[in-house]
């Protein structure tokens, strides 16, 4: 049986060692602010925001929220972004993506200031990523999360390590293969174009799921001992709850890989609440480079 990696109770940790910095911060008169900008009212996105200003309010954030109605423009988003861009109380910016599609998402993640886009998203910092620059970034929150967790299991160096990373987007599949590579991982990105996927698997000592589609990773697509990180998480219905009712699965079948995987993270309660608190840690990062003081990376 595998250890199950607590997302939650590590996740908890990060959030309370921003606690403590922003209280550190707070005597040298710096408060960290976070902007969180919605478009739209797509429900799902709506809870991922929610649960973003919250937490931000938790860790004594100066936390705002805009919530702009789906027919905005994108003259008036950029406008917003560039106001948040020169304003010295907030340090980081997230837009929450998906944007209305009459809105180009890539032109506003560019907009975001380099030193404020607590995403990662921006070219500069994507940049620095696959350049080694990491000290000096923002590294995407799910990536960045999820490498916590593996470095829990393994350390920081990872020499000697196979990893394979199921998904390439631009917001985890990508930026997790560099920071694995970052730490010595030999690195695969698979998609859904790879030859024989499971076998490749197979392969992996850290496995991580990032493609965004339930249990499409089987038992035996694991190598005995492996890590597997699940980043997926897919709402589908659950009849055996009741008519209607639905759950949340992960890219991973749970079930099975958990006989075979040396740890593994449970969907809900991994990756999830990782990515959530590792904004916290880029936005108390950001506050802390502006400020010229504290804790430059976490
Ligand atoms: N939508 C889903 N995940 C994310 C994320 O990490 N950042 C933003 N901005 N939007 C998202």
């Amino acid at each position: 049986m595998a250890e199950i990696i607590d997302g939650k109770s590590v996740a908890a940790e990060v959030v309370a060692g921003v606690k403590k910095s922003v209280a550190e911060l707070a005597a040298k008169g710096v408060q960290p602010g976070l902007a969180v900008v919605i478009v739209g009212e797509d429900p799902a996105s709506q809870v991922y925001v929610a649960n973003k200003s919250r937490t931000a309010k938790e860790c004594g954030f100066h936390s705002v929220q805009h919530t702009l109605a789906a027919e905005t423009s994108e003259a008036e988003l950029v406008a917003l972004v560039e106001r948040l861009n020169a304003d010295p109380a907030i340090h980081g910016i997230l837009v929450q993506l998906p944007l209305p599609a009459h809105i180009d998402a890539g032109r506003i993640i560019q907009t975001i200031a380099p030193d404020k886009d607590v995403d990662g998203f921006h070219f500069i910092n994507v940049g620095k990523l696959a350049t080694g620059e990491i000290e000096t970034a923002l590294v995407p929150c799910t990536p960045f999360g999820s490498m916590l967790l593996i470095e829990r299991r393994h350390g920081k160096d990872l020499s000697g390590l196979s990893a394979v990373v199921v998904g390439r987007s631009n917001i985890v599949g990508k930026p997790m293969a560099n920071l694995l590579l970052a730490a010595n991982a030999t690195v695969t990105i698979a998609h859904s174009r790879t030859k024989d996927l499971p076998a490749l698997c197979r392969t992996a000592d850290i496995l991580v799921a990032a493609v965004g589609r339930p249990e499409i990773v089987r038992g035996d697509w694991v190598k005995p001992g492996a890590t597997v990180i699940d980043v997926g998480i897919n709402r589908v219905p659950a009849p055996e709850k009741g008519e209607g009712r639905a759950k949340l699965v992960g890219d991973v079948a749970y079930a099975e890989a958990e006989r075979l995987a040396g740890a593994i993270t449970p969907v809900p309660g991994g990756v999830g609440p990782m990515t959530i608190a590792m904004l916290m840690a880029n936005t108390l990062v950001s506050a802390s480079r502006h400020a010229g003081v504290g804790r430059q990376a976490f």
